[in-house]
């Protein structure tokens, strides 16, 4: 609970009125008692300028993050932790898939490889155009707003931080809150990746 209270402060949700689109409330309910199914098909652009698909991470376990690469503190955070974990795991980390979507399109697929791979290099950067982004949140029951700021390109999002966890087969088997240290990350992955 301590992640959550933490990440609806650096993002906080303010009035997410659009009608139709997931509230913040709404994606927290969903994600935190698991009410409605987390995640399903989805068809984004990788990093590289390549389709993929959920299909194609079948057979390792997979890691979801959504955020944007201007994002000051939670995202990067999360992406060190997940980072460190696949370095902790060693080889083992072969058989797990880190994917980072981005929630803001217009701005970072341009530039999505370099960050995501300043990272890890085993992290894949997926984007699409804004209505494939917004399918693909709404199935992660994530909430993402743009919120302006002073100039026409100047704004931010607040959108909910949770890693997502698959198993070979796709399952969804839960998540990690947003601040969840590496050490954490990897007590949970290993035992699934021992045959
Ligand atoms: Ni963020």
């Amino acid at each position: 609970m301590l992640g959550l209270v933490a990440a609806l402060a650096v993002h906080p949700a303010a009035g997410a009125d659009d009608p139709g689109e997931l509230t913040a409330a709404e994606a927290m309910q969903a994600v935190m008692w698991g009410e409605e199914p987390i995640g399903g098909p989805f068809a984004l652009t990788d990093h590289a300028g390549r389709t993929r698909t959920e299909a194609d991470f079948r057979g390792k376990v997979v890691l979801v993050y959504f955020g944007f690469t201007w994002c000051p503190d939670i995202c990067p955070t999360d992406l060190m932790a997940i980072a460190a974990a696949l370095d902790e795991l060693g080889a083992d980390a072969e058989a797990v898939q880190p994917l980072f979507v981005t929630l803001d399109p217009q701005r970072d697929t341009g530039h999505l490889g370099e960050y995501v791979q300043a990272f890890h290099p085993r992290l894949i950067g997926l984007t699409g155009d804004e209505a494939a982004v917004r399918r693909t949140a709404d199935a992660f029951k994530v909430y993402y707003r743009k919120v302006p700021g002073e100039g026409a390109d100047d704004y931010t999002i607040d959108h909910t931080a949770f890693t997502y966890l698959y198993d070979q087969a796709g399952a969804y088997l839960g998540f990690f809150p947003p601040g969840t240290p590496p050490g954490r990350i990897v007590e949970v992955l290993r035992p699934l990746l021992a045959d």
